[in-house]
C-alpha cells in the first residue's frame, strides 16, 4: 500500500492488510477513510461534444459510480479479475452472467448439487428461452468431457456443493471445458476469494452471494460477478443492458463488511471445524459433511485447492426421517431456523434433496445444515446436544 492510499505493491501484503485498505483511495475524497455513498441516476456532462461521445468516466448511474467502483476494485484485487459488477442479490449474480453468455440452442451443464434457485432459473427461464440444460455429478472431474457437446457454451460449477459439500475438481473441469471452447462459471460463495480464487484455477467467471460473508450481518442482499479479461466486456455490457445494478447503500455496506471479513471468517472457520470434528464422535450423528475434515471423501481435493473453510456444513442423522429432523430443529435455542447464512449468528435448516437427479446420496438419515456463527463454541455445542437428544427421543 502506497502512502497516497493507492494499492501499488499491495499484492504481497497479508490478506487482512489488503482487506483493510483495498477499493478506494481516501485521498480522492479529502482524506476521508471511507468512500462516499453516491446516490445517482443523472450524471452531468460539461458540454455537448463530451455528452455525444460519452467521453468521461461516469455517464449514468446504472453503469457505475465511485461507490460501486470502490467495491468492484476491492473484489478485483481479491479475485484477480479484470472487472466486477455488483448486482442486487446473490441470485442475480447467478442469473445475470448466465443470461450474458447463453443463447437459444446452446447447451448448459450445471452441477447437480447446485443452489436450488440456480436450478430453478435454468429449468424455467433458460429452458423457456431455448437453452438446453443438463445436470452432472459433482465428482465428475475430467469426465465432464464426455458430456460436452459442440453447442456447450457454459459449464456452471459450485464448490463445495450446496448442502452436501462435495468438492469439484475445478482445474480438470476448466481444462476440459476450454478444450471444447466453453467457459466456466463458479458460484464461490462458500469459500469467498479468501479461501479459493476461482480464476487462478481456470474459472472464467466467479460468482458471489455477497449477502453472506462479505456483508456478514444478515441485513444486506448483494451479489458480485467477477470476470477474466476475455469475458469482462460481454459481462459488463449485458449487465448494462439488463439494468440490474445494485443500490449504493447496499454496495457501501458490503465494502464495509469486507474490512472485517478476514477476522470474521477466521472465527467462523475455527468454530465450525471444532464443532464439526466434535460432532463426528457424537451419538446420533452418522456423518459430518465438511470438506476440511480428513474423513470427507473429497478432503484431498479440498486441501489441494482451498486455503481455508468457512462456517457452514451439514450433518447426517443416524437414521430416522423428517420427524427426527424436525425434533432436532425445534429443540434449538441459539441456532435460528432460517435460510441464508454468512451472518454473525448461528442458523440451522433442514436439507431437501428432492430436486436432484444424480447427487442424491444415499444418506443414513435426514440432513441438517448448520451455519456456525460468532457465538461461543461451548454454547453452540450445548444447543446441538439438545437437538440430538430431542431427535433421539423422537425416534
Ligand atoms: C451458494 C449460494 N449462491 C447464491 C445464493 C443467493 O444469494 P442471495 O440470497 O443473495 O440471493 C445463496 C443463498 O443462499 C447461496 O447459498
Amino acid at each position: 500500500m502506497a502512502k497516497d492510499g493507492s494499492e501499488q505493491g499491495s499484492g504481497t501484503m497479508g490478506i487482512n492488510t489488503r482487506l483493510a485498505h483495498s477499493g478506494n483511495n481516501p485521498h480522492d475524497y479529502f482524506g476521508f477513510v471511507n468512500p462516499p455513498i453516491v446516490h445517482a441516476s443523472t450524471v452531468l456532462f460539461p458540454n455537448a461534444s463530451v455528452m455525444a461521445a460519452r467521453s468521461q468516466k461516469y455517464t449514468y448511474g446504472t453503469r457505475g459510480t465511485p461507490t460501486t467502483d470502490a467495491l468492484a476494485h476491492a473484489i478485483d484485487a481479491l479475485e484477480g479479475s479484470a472487472g466486477t459488477i455488483a448486482v442486487p442479490s446473490g441470485l442475480a449474480a447467478v442469473t445475470v452472467p448466465l443470461l450474458a453468455f447463453v443463447s437459444a440452442g446452446d447447451h448448459l451443464l450445471i452441477v447437480d448439487s447446485v443452489y436450488h434457485p440456480t436450478r430453478n432459473f435454468a429449468d424455467t427461464m433458460l429452458k423457456r428461452l431455448g437453452v438446453e440444460v443438463e445436470y452432472y455429478a459433482p465428482n465428475i472431474g475430467a469426465g465432464i468431457a464426455t458430456l460436452i457437446k459442440p453447442n456447450t457454451k457454459v459449464v456452471f460449477t459450485e464448490s463445495p456443493a450446496s448442502n452436501t459439500f462435495e468438492v469439484q475438481d475445478i482445474p480438470a473441469i476448466a481444462k476440459a471445458a476450454h478444450a471444447a471452447g466453453a467457459i466456466v462459471m463458479m458460484d464461490n460463495t462458500w469459500a469467498t476469494p479468501l479461501y479459493f480464487r476461482p480464476l487462478d484455477h481456470g474459472v472464467d467467471i466467479s460468482i458471489h452471494a455477497a449477502t453472506k460473508y462479505p456483508a456478514g450481518h444478515s441485513d444486506v442482499l448483494l451479489g458480485t460477478v467477477s470476470a477474466n479479461e476475455a469475458c469482462w466486456g460481454q459481462l459488463y455490457e449485458s449487465f448494462c443492458t439488463l439494468g440490474c445494478c445494485a443500490g449504493p447503500d447496499d454496495v457501501y455496506q458490503v465494502l464495509r463488511g469486507l474490512r472485517t471479513m478476514g477476522v470474521r471468517l477466521d472465527r467462523h472457520q475455527r468454530s465450525a471445524l471444532a464443532i464439526a470434528s466434535w460432532l463426528e464422535g457424537e451419538e446420533g450423528v452418522a456423518r459430518v459433511l465438511h470438506p476440511a475434515l480428513p474423513s470427507h471423501p473429497d478432503h484431498d481435493l479440498w486441501k489441494r485447492d482451498f486455503r481455508g473453510s468457512s462456517g457452514i456444513f451439514s450433518i447426517v442423522l443416524a437414521g430416522g426421517g423428517q420427524h427426527e429432523q424436525h425434533a432436532f430443529l425445534d429443540a434449538l435455542r441459539i441456532f435460528g431456523l432460517g435460510y441464508s447464512w454468512g451472518g454473525y449468528e448461528s442458523l440451522a435448516v433442514p436439507v431437501w434433496l428432492g430436486d436432484r437427479v444424480v447427487a442424491k446420496g444415499p444418506y443414513e438419515g435426514p440432513l441438517i445444515r448448520l451455519q456456525i456463527g460468532l457465538e461461543d463454541v461451548d454454547d453452540l455445542k450445548a444447543d446441538i446436544r439438545s437437538g440430538l437428544a430431542a431427535a433421539a427421543r423422537a425416534g
